[in-house]
């Protein structure tokens, strides 16, 4: 998926890497992140008008520190690193880089010297700007030819050698916290590297669908739709690829909201015109989970499960279908996905495992497709809508994988879901009526097997309690609790009480993450 005049990241494996891809995306230039080692020849093959060495968690001290090769220093098209692409010029053209006595992290002020006279990186910019640090190591001498080009109190915080094209800062331009950032991106792009603005939705569904068509030859496809915008984005970009050689598989777990199902087979099939297969596996899923109320567990068998039910699915169309073998699984993993699944992976603590059809790939013979691995939400979201898919699928809320069964807290019964989804269609409602479905990113009931008494007319009640929770987010990382308005409460309240049987008490969350999580469990 080449487009000459972009830009290539190289990746020193720093967590803003794919932000810097997205923030030049963002200004219609096409970028492709390649690992910090990429060989020469394959980043001149993309033809870039420049590259981007990225931040990195090391040192460039530390044994075995990334590096790229140096030719890239020789390759005639500007460079800008950041952080520790910042760190590794310097050492390479001989400057002198040091642990810092300060740890710099987070806000710092940078002054930008002589108002940056003559520097194009930092041309239109003000003098000082607020910026947004995160390194250990700092560059204590220039190497011969460079300038100083903007200081913090502590550090040298970019640096410059025009003649070389060789530019460079020790924070983050791609971060919204650093003033002016784009500004100073957009003048790399455009005053230094003379990049295209030639990028678009248009161009990547074009580009993406190309390369679909191309690897996937004449073979057939499968696609595990899961209801949201993510699988079903992924299964549209694969379907124009490939037409009718893509079959869809949607399975109905019994742990979807009211009317899920059907509404979702309906669309999907109807405008979309994709071969959908429904499976209902309602009962195996019931059964799986019967008498198990540890949220992990719900969610190890939910997982397996679909799997297996996945996997039936996928034999049985291997042996029925006229022509050629299925060969790859579609997945709509996005990059925020990518990072989750590797931080599940790796040393740091496993809070809930996300099990979706993440799951899947190591246990079948398939070969992944996945054509949005590297973007984000929005942007999905962004070329759902150039792809056609309607409104009420690209502003659905996210909902988690195993579905209501973490919404039920203890053991799942069919008639606790039942109740679970008729409160939480009830709150989803309110929700849209008040103008506020598209302002939060979660708004759902949770069933919580806690009875209380209550009147209702004459006769005593004595039933089970619905906690509504409506949050606010970017990225499901931190979130707050919606401030609702005191009506929009009492109505969710009072439909709930009224209209929902075996409820007899609603309460409202007010907790936000951290310390609490999105879903109960
Ligand atoms: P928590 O509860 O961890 O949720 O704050 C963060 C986001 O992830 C969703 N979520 C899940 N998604 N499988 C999923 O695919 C899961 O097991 C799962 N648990 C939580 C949750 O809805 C929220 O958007």
């Amino acid at each position: 998926m080449t487009e000459r005049g972009g830009i290539v990241v190289l990746d020193f494996g720093g967590q803003y890497t794919q932000l810097i891809a997205r923030r030049i995306r963002e200004q219609q230039v096409f970028s492709a992140i390649l690992p910090c080692d990429a060989p020469i020849a394959e980043i001149e093959n993309l033809q870039p008008a420049g590259l981007v060495l990225s931040g990195g968690p090391s040192s460039v001290y530390d044994a075995g520190a990334p590096r790229c090769d140096p030719q890239v220093l020789r390759l005639g098209v500007p460079l800008l690193g950041i952080c520790y692409g910042m760190q590794w010029l310097a050492k390479e053209l001989g400057g002198n880089v040091e642990k810092a006595e300060r740890r710099e992290y987070g806000r710092a002020v940078l002054e930008v010297p002589d108002g940056g006279q003559g520097s194009l990186l930092f041309a239109g910019l003000p003098k000082t700007l607020r910026i947004w640090a995160s390194h250990g190591d700092h560059v204590r001498a220039l190497p011969p030819g460079f300038r100083l080009s903007g200081k913090t109190e502590n550090a040298v915080a970019a640096m410059e050698n025009a003649e070389r094209d060789i530019y460079a800062v020790q924070f983050h331009p791609e971060v919204r916290h650093t003033d002016r950032g784009t500004d100073l991106l957009r003048n790399f792009l455009f005053n230094i590297c003379k990049a295209k603005p030639n990028w678009s939705r248009a161009t990547f569904i074009r580009g993406t669908v190309e390369a679909i068509r191309q690897r996937a030859g004449t073979h057939q496809a499968i696609c595990a739709l899961s209801g949201g915008v993510d699988s079903a984005v992924a299964a549209l970009l694969v379907h124009r690829a490939i037409g009718e050689r893509l079959t869809n598989v949607f399975v109905d777990t019994g742990l979807l909201r009211k009317n899920e199902f059907a509404e979702t087979l309906e669309l999907l099939r109807g405008p979309l015109g994709l071969r959908v297969i429904g499976v209902d596996a309602r009962a195996r899923f019931l059964e799986r989970l019967r008498g198990v109320g540890d949220p992990e567990e719900k969610r190890r068998r939910i997982g397996n499960e679909f799997i297996a039910v996945f996997a039936e699915k996928a034999r049985e169309l291997q042996t029925t279908r006229a022509h050629g073998e299925i060969k790859f699984l579609v997945q709509g993993t996005l990059y925020p996905d990518v990072i989750e699944s590797v931080s599940v992976r790796g040393p740091s603590a496993t809070i809930k495992t996300h099990h979706n059809v993440g799951g899947l790939p190591e246990q079948m013979p398939f070969e992944l497709i996945e054509p949005l691995r590297d973007l984000f939400k929005d942007e999905v979201r962004r070329i759902g809508a150039e792809l056609g898919l309607p409104e009420e699928m690209l502003v659905k809320h996210p909902f988690p994988g195993p579905g209501l069964a973490v919404r039920l807290l203890g053991e799942v019964t069919p008639e606790g879901l039942d109740t679970l989804r008729e409160a939480d269609a009830i709150v989803v409602e309110e929700i849209r009526r008040a103008g506020l479905y598209d302002k939060v990113w979660q708004a759902f009931a949770v069933l919580l097997p806690v009875r209380s008494v209550g009147v209702m007319g004459d006769g005593r009640s004595y039933g089970f309690t619905a906690a509504v929770r409506v949050v606010e987010s970017e990225d499901a990382m931190t979130a707050d609790w919606v401030r609702l308005p005191t009506e929009v409460l009492e109505r969710i309240s009072s439909r709930i009480v009224n209209e929902v049987r075996g409820v007899s008490r609603v309460v409202y969350d007010v907790t936000s993450k951290p310390p609490s999580t999105i879903e109960w469990e």
